[in-house]
């Protein structure tokens, strides 16, 4: 896409007085003085309900940033026949119009709204500064001009007309008979704006139910989408308690789609409710999720030590462990162990753990007091089991926010459920292998989890690498080679699990916005 002049957002550095710096600076303090109040949005109304929540800094979590409210059932059911009228006109709304909303939306996501941005994913989301700069702004830009870009090529395929006198074939994008349902996921702010926007910008109106602990930073997106052109009704923003939100839409005849990030066992119940509601919907709904992983790094005795250690740094603890994509298990020869545990014991020992606004925080705090409490379970285990040993880290502290240390452990047992279970925090599970028991164990590797996210393989042995390649085929949607599980890029490296992790449609691919649309193809004889 390069050619067409399409490119990445490229990353801020934020150097000590460089002007995004200063900028930045100012934003993340009035995000932090104040707390802003936000309002349930639907069509071009405001609503408040009895049902008061607060957005608190998980670093920090006796400071509220924001105060919202949840929709009940009767607004969700108001937003459902709001979206169904904007659609009608939406829909037809020249594409040519809707990109260049969506290219003047990226602009002030790029410019003057960047770090209201950043701040509010740092505060609301405990990131550090290059998370928040990697989220808020580059992927979050990338998602509006790609999608916009991938939407427009699409539009250029006319389909062939033997005789265009007589006959002319053409084909049409359409949003769906309905409305779509994006639920959205805290760990990425732009998966906020991607979930919700991306549905829209081929056509369709949305209910957007965002994440309670990403509220701030998806309300600012929502601010900015309005700023740039998006009707009332098109997109609707309806924070509310997870459960009256999926039975409401599910139960909705014009449920059209759901897209979704978040748990396995949500994302189940949703496609079993919708099952069950088969036979009174107008739409087969299309459902699309990502999920769960049990992400990988399997190493390979001609690896390069410190490329491993580098990348299994980075990939199992920037961001607490909490990107869809982090690695959380370890495959390691024994014959590489002694290097590989002391480049990452070492390694791990100088990670600054602490408060976002310092700039050179490593890592902060997990999301809420539930994720502290599911993490500290899976540590707790790992210090009562004879098969396991904490190597480094284990300490869990929710006085002020909720940290938890980089933990890393080695177990004897590659079955165990540290080494099985998704835990979604920043705890490394490491199994040593027999050099000579490398294929039995990537079979052990394939069979352990249901979940195929991401994995990486590293070594320099480019025979083991084809053979790699084939044998872990079916253990990941993005497969890296010498580098680590996280980092995707949009346009770059399209994203998305198979197996339990999702329906594999692949954000920031080209066909993901073309699986919101509804196509027609149209004869017309002369
Ligand atoms: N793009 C992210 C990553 O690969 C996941 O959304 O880490």
């Amino acid at each position: 896409i390069k050619e067409f002049g399409i490119k990445n957002e490229p990353i801020l550095q934020y150097l000590k007085g460089s002007k995004e710096r200063q900028e930045l600076e100012q934003a993340l303090k009035c995000t932090a003085d104040c707390i802003e109040e936000v309002p349930i949005i639907i069509g071009d109304k405001e609503y408040k309900t009895k049902e008061v929540k607060y957005q608190v800094m998980p670093h920090n979590h006796k400071k509220k940033i924001a105060k919202f409210y949840y929709a009940d059932q009767g607004l969700l059911q108001k937003a459902i026949t709001v979206a169904i009228e904007a659609q009608k006109e939406w829909d037809q709304t020249p594409i040519s119009e809707r990109l260049k909303i969506w290219e003047k939306a990226a602009s002030l996501m790029a410019g003057e709204y960047r770090q209201m941005l950043n701040a509010a994913t740092m505060l609301g989301q405990s990131k550090t500064v290059v998370q928040a700069e990697i989220d808020s702004s580059a992927e979050l830009i990338d998602f509006f001009r790609i999608n916009a870009f991938f939407l427009k090529e699409a539009t250029k395929y006319h389909p062939i007309s033997e005789n265009p006198k007589v006959t002319l074939n053409s084909m049409r994008y359409r949003g769906f008979d309905g409305f779509v349902a994006a639920i959205s996921p805290f760990n990425f702010t732009a998966i906020g704006g991607n979930l919700s926007y991306t549905p829209a910008l081929i056509g369709n109106a949305v209910l957007w139910k965002p994440s309670d602990t990403a509220l701030l930073s998806n309300w600012n997106i929502f601010k900015i989408c309005r700023e740039a052109g998006v009707p009332p009704g098109v997109v609707n923003f309806v924070p509310a308690e997870g459960p009256v939100f999926g039975d409401t839409i599910t139960a909705s005849p014009y449920l059209a789609g759901i897209n979704f990030t978040g748990s396995v066992p949500t994302f189940s119940r949703l496609w079993k409710q919708v099952g069950d509601h088969m036979g009174k919907y107008i739409n087969f709904p299309r459902l699309i999720g990502e999920v769960g992983g049990k992400n990988y790094h399997f190493i390979h005795c001609s690896a390069d030590v410190k490329s491993v250690v580098n990348g299994t740094i980075r990939a199992a603890f920037e961001y607490c462990g909490q990107k869809c994509s982090a690695c959380s298990r370890m495959y390691i020869p024994e014959s590489l162990w002694p290097e590989i545990k002391e480049g990452l014991l070492k390694a791990r020992e100088c990670l600054k753990i602490g408060d976002p606004m310092d700039f050179d925080t490593f890592t902060s705090a997990v999301i809420d007091a539930k994720a502290f409490a599911r993490i500290k379970k899976y540590i707790d285990h790992a210090k009562s089991s004879s098969t396991l040993k904490i190597l480094g880290g284990g300490r869990c502290d929710d006085t002020c926010g909720y940290f938890v240390e980089p933990t890393i452990i080695e177990t004897k047992d590659p079955k165990d459920k540290l080494m099985t279970e998704e835990i979604f925090g920043p705890v490394l599970t490491i199994y040593v292998y027999k050099d000579s028991d490398v294929d039995n164990t990537m079979r052990l590797l394939d069979k352990s989890t249901p979940f195929a996210l991401t994995g990486a393989v590293f070594a320099q042995d480019e025979k083991f690498l084809k053979h790699a390649l084939e044998a872990l085929k079916m253990t990941a949607g993005n497969f890296y080679v010498n580098d680590k599980s996280t980092g995707s890029v949009v346009g770059q490296q399209p994203f998305g699990g198979a197996r339990m992790s999702g329906t594999n449609d692949k954000a920031g691919g080209p066909h993901y916005v073309l699986r919101w649309g509804n196509p027609q193809a149209i004869k017309e004889t002369f």
